[in-house]
């Protein structure tokens, strides 16, 4: 198979946290080729490059800067990112990780140069866009994937095969959490998390709404999302707390819970789970999924863990780097690596499955393949995911609305309303 140059799109937390160094580890086992990074200005971009963990795990690996890292960091470029991209041979592979608002003009800009997507979640903010955008790759026989890593959980794929298997009963009154670190009010987060644009159930709640829908194939029909504001340091205001109850097409209920405010000095390092209860005959089933103490705690010597800390819950689960045994350095390994390999796996075997075919030949058999993975429901696709896009979209609805409830309404086309 011939690797894929691989463009990221977005220099910030995600891509030092897990897209660069699982596309790094992708190139040097032969599935990922020429790497570039395309962020706004350059300064994140040589904070990757300088990165100390990342030079040691991935040792004389590098990636091109877009812009290079001669330019002033503080000077920006919106629209390098079309640069990076006609830069590319037709047919390789693209990380978008910018701030949710973007994702559509940003994977629209990427399919136009004929390049299959891995798009972080949420894939965009209506369910039109998600639409659009499956119409327009499917024509081209490309991939969009949507990188909700939480399917790759092995606890995630447990529950699902068990579910599907009818040992839980039919899920019916639930509850998920998911509260990030306080330091998160501090980051970037505070130029772009504003009421206006986001809210923590957009964020981070659709994580938990993607997994109950995998877990059990319920479509959700309804939701109420209530917000509580507050300021960021540099004070624009946005929500920094939610809480949601959604509705699901068998009347069952699950309750969210999200927000940006884990204590930085506890030991989380967020806060996480879900928990389902089920209906059977004449007895009933529970999933309870604890995904913040994964059982491993460690305390450092000195302030390294999560916001400074030294007593933390390590969760060897999500993304650590731990030795290659390939050779010098590190490797990641987890569910987050996971999802990236396997979305970009996916692109590789379009690619090597339907090399040197006549291109119409070519383009059936990629389409073809694509409506496989999408029925396969493993990866996220927006053919398989769009039920995201519809909570987020009614999510947005109800929280500007002061938690109205919101309905999602599948048929004659998908779409949602007040009620
Ligand atoms: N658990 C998860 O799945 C997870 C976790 C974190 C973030 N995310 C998603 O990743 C995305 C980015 O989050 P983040 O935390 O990395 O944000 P961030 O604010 O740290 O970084 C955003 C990056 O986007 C870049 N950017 C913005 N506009 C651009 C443009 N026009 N051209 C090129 N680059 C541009 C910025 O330069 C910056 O490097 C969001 O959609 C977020 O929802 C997902």
């Amino acid at each position: 198979m011939k690797p894929l140059d691989t463009l990221i799109i977005g220099g910030g937390m995600i891509t030092n946290d897990l897209l660069l160094p699982s596309i790094y580890h992708l190139q040097r086992t032969g599935r990922a080729g020429r790497i570039s990074v395309c962020a706004l200005n350059s300064a994140p971009l040589r904070a990757l490059a300088e990165s100390r963990e990342l030079k040691e795990a991935f040792p004389g690996q590098s990636f091109d800067a877009f812009p290079a890292l001669t330019e002033a960091p503080d000077k920006m470029f919106a629209n390098l990112y079309d640069e990076a991209l006609s830069k590319l041979a037709p047919r390789q592979a693209v990380v978008v990780a910018v701030p949710d608002q973007f994702h559509y003009e940003m994977v629209m800009a990427c399919l136009k140069h004929n390049q299959h997507v891995l798009c972080v979640k949420p894939l965009v903010l209506n369910y039109a866009q998600a639409a659009e955008i499956e119409a327009f790759a499917h024509a081209r026989g490309l991939y969009v994937g949507i990188e909700y890593h939480k399917r790759f959980d092995r606890r995630s794929l447990v529950a699902k095969r068990q579910y599907e298997a009818g040992h839980f009963g039919a899920f019916i009154m639930g509850e998920a959490k998911l509260i990030e670190p306080y330091y998160y009010r501090h980051s970037n987060f505070q130029n772009w998390f504003t009421c206006d644009k986001t809210d923590p159930f957009v964020y981070v709640g659709c994580h938990y709404v993607d997994l109950v829908y995998f877990i059990t194939g319920l479509k959700p029909v309804g939701l109420s999302v209530s917000g509580v504001k507050g300021r960021f340091p540099n004070g624009k205001e946005g929500y920094l707390w939610a809480n949601g109850r959604v509705r699901y097409e068998n009347g069952a209920l699950l309750t969210v819970t999200d927000g940006l405010g884990y204590p930085d000095d506890a030991a989380g390092s967020n806060d996480q789970g879900l928990l389902m209860y089920c209906e059977g005959k004449n007895a009933t089933g529970m999933i309870q999924h604890n995904d913040q103490d994964r059982g491993t705690h460690y305390c450092y010597l000195d302030n390294i863990g999560c916001a400074g800390t030294k007593y933390n819950y390590v969760s060897p689960d999500f993304y650590r780097l731990v030795p290659w045994q390939g050779g010098e350095g590190a490797q990641p390994v987890g569910y987050g690596f996971d999802s990236v390999a396997g979305n970009i796996e996916a692109m590789l075997r379009i690619e090597s499955e339907t090399a040197g075919l006549p291109e119409k030949e070519a383009l059936a058999r990629r389409q073809a393949m694509i409506k496989a993975i999408d029925k396969q429901g493993i990866l996220a696709t927006p053919a398989n995911s769009y039920i995201n896009e519809l909570v987020v979209e009614a999510a947005r609805l109800s929280i500007v609305n002061d938690g109205a409830w919101a309905e999602i309404v599948y048929k004659p086309t998908p779409h949602v309303k007040l009620r």
